[in-house]
């Protein structure tokens, strides 16, 4: 199956010009959902740049980051791509239109779709031994459910990969991401999404929508004698 970037861009720009061709019966929701063309273009050039073959993406709904990292892998080319997808509610909430999206850019060659929730499908790929190289977080945005989602993407990235995460000017996600900055070593690549200041975040820092971070290499376990509160 052709799974080319440019018949993935194609599916991209259809995308952004004229929306899934099925939505939920709520006002706007593409718009409200979907992660913007903009951001899903930064996402597509970060993984690029970072040559990635494997990546982990919490959360489908209408496959906007989802083509984006797909059109990422078809640019790369490396032997073995892997896109590996969780969400739950794609065939219940969304009819499958992400989904569908994915198979007419050619991309399901390469996705796996895990109809569960993130909280059991990450420890299964931890124990089934798979290394990313790239993961990408938009899935539940309640504070517990996306700490549990980077506790297990820490272990599933490997040393030195990336890790973006959408939605950063919520309280809650901005929270999770905290742990992590503060006592793991998550470090922020700056830039990485520039000009994205949109006003003042939870702890009076500049509110962003995406953030990427960079993991330490090699892993580290910190001793709790050296917890830093977020
Ligand atoms: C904001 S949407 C993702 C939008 C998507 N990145 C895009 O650009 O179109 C959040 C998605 O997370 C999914 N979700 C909610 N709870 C989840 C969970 N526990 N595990 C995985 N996905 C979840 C929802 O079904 C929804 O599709």
């Amino acid at each position: 199956m052709d799974r080319g970037p440019s018949r993935v861009r194609a599916v991209r720009h259809r995308l952004s010009q004229q929306g899934p061709p099925w939505t939920r019966d709520r006002e706007g929701d593409f718009e409200t959902v979907a992660v913007p063309e903009q951001h899903c273009d930064r996402l597509r050039d970060l993984l690029i740049s970072e040559g990635a073959e494997k990546v982990v993406e919490v959360g489908l709904a209408y496959a906007g980051s989802a083509l984006a990292i797909g059109e990422a892998l078809a640019t790369v080319s490396r032997p073995h791509p892997r896109h590996i997808i969780i969400d739950p509610f794609q065939e219940r909430e969304y009819a499958n239109a992400g989904w569908d999206l994915l198979c007419s850019a050619g991309l399901d060659s390469i996705a796996t779709l895990l109809l569960t929730p993130s909280s059991t499908a990450l420890p299964q790929l931890l124990a089934e031994g798979f290394v990313a190289d790239s993961a990408f977080v938009d899935g539940s945005h309640r504070f517990h459910e996306v700490f549990v989602d980077l506790y297990f993407l820490r272990k599933i990235v490997r040393p030195g990969g990336l890790i973006v995460v959408d939605d950063d000017w919520w309280p809650s996600v901005h929270t999770a991401v905290q742990y992590y900055e503060r006592n793991l070593g998550w470090t922020v690549i700056p830039d990485a999404f520039p000009g994205e200041g949109i006003g003042v975040g939870p702890h009076g820092t500049p509110a962003v929508r995406c953030k990427a971070y960079r993991l330490p290499a090699p892993s580290f376990e910190p001793s709790f004698e050296d917890f830093r509160t977020f």
